[in-house]
């Protein structure tokens, strides 16, 4: 078992100032920073692309887990791959080709994530499990920040940590993301989460510091 790491979203932070927003977080103890990138199809919302990414990768020394939910991601990744991505994470729902667009993004040599909805059952990404370096359990309707956690989703990841395990998968990684706070983060890393994504937990508090403590501390 992974350590577990903790990965603010951007997507709560102040978009006017995403650098010193970043730093923030990195000088606070965040291991990973989760990027969201959303296209106004695939989710009715809308953030930015790589440029903006690109932007803010040059300035960082966290681990960038970028996040897509778009529609036809593999028309992206080189984008993203040039941006500074480390992992690219996919909607399994948004794959009509998964297995392709996952051997695409590790072509590139970054880590590739497979992400699933609420609504997903996990078996949407068995057949895909060892090809990923991640899995993404969605514990809320993605979108938006702020939404809260939707309890079902804990035994998928529960269902997917005893697959990867039956089939000797140990480095896999799986992430949640979506409600993640001091009072759902425990749950889910019992199920076997090691990647916890958290938004609104984190930037919208003035102390970065103290909240991603705070999340770490949860989990004892
Ligand atoms: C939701 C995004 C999340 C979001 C989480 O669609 O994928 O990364 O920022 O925000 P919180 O932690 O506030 O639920
Ligand atoms: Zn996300």
């Amino acid at each position: 078992m992974h350590k577990v790491k903790i990965a603010p979203s951007i997507l709560s932070a102040d978009f006017g100032k995403l650098l010193a927003e970043v730093a923030d977080v990195e000088r606070g103890g965040a291991d990973w920073v989760h990027i969201d990138v959303m296209d106004g199809h695939f989710v009715p919302n809308i953030t930015f692309g790589a440029p903006v990414m690109q932007s803010i990768s040059a300035h960082t020394g966290l681990f960038k887990d970028v996040h897509l939910m778009i529609e036809n991601p593999d028309r992206y990744i080189e984008d993203f791959v040039k941006a500074g991505a480390q992992m690219i994470t996919v909607h399994a729902e948004a794959c009509t080709h998964l297995h392709r667009v996952i051997h695409q993004i590790k072509e590139h040599g970054v880590k590739a994530g497979v992400a699933i909805n609420p609504a997903t059952p996990a078996a949407a990404i068995r057949e895909v499990l060892e090809d990923v370096d991640m899995v993404l359990v969605m514990t809320v309707n993605p979108g938006f920040g702020g939404q809260s956690f939707i309890p079902r989703t804990v035994n998928k990841i529960r269902q997917i940590r005893e697959w990867a395990n039956e089939m000797g998968h140990t480095a896999l990684h799986i992430e949640v993301d979506g409600g993640i706070t001091a009072s759902t983060a425990k749950q889910v890393v019992e199920a076997g989460a090691d990647v916890l994504v958290a938004g609104s937990a984190v930037f919208n508090t003035p102390d970065r510091a103290k909240a991603i403590r705070s999340i770490r501390d949860s989990l004892h």
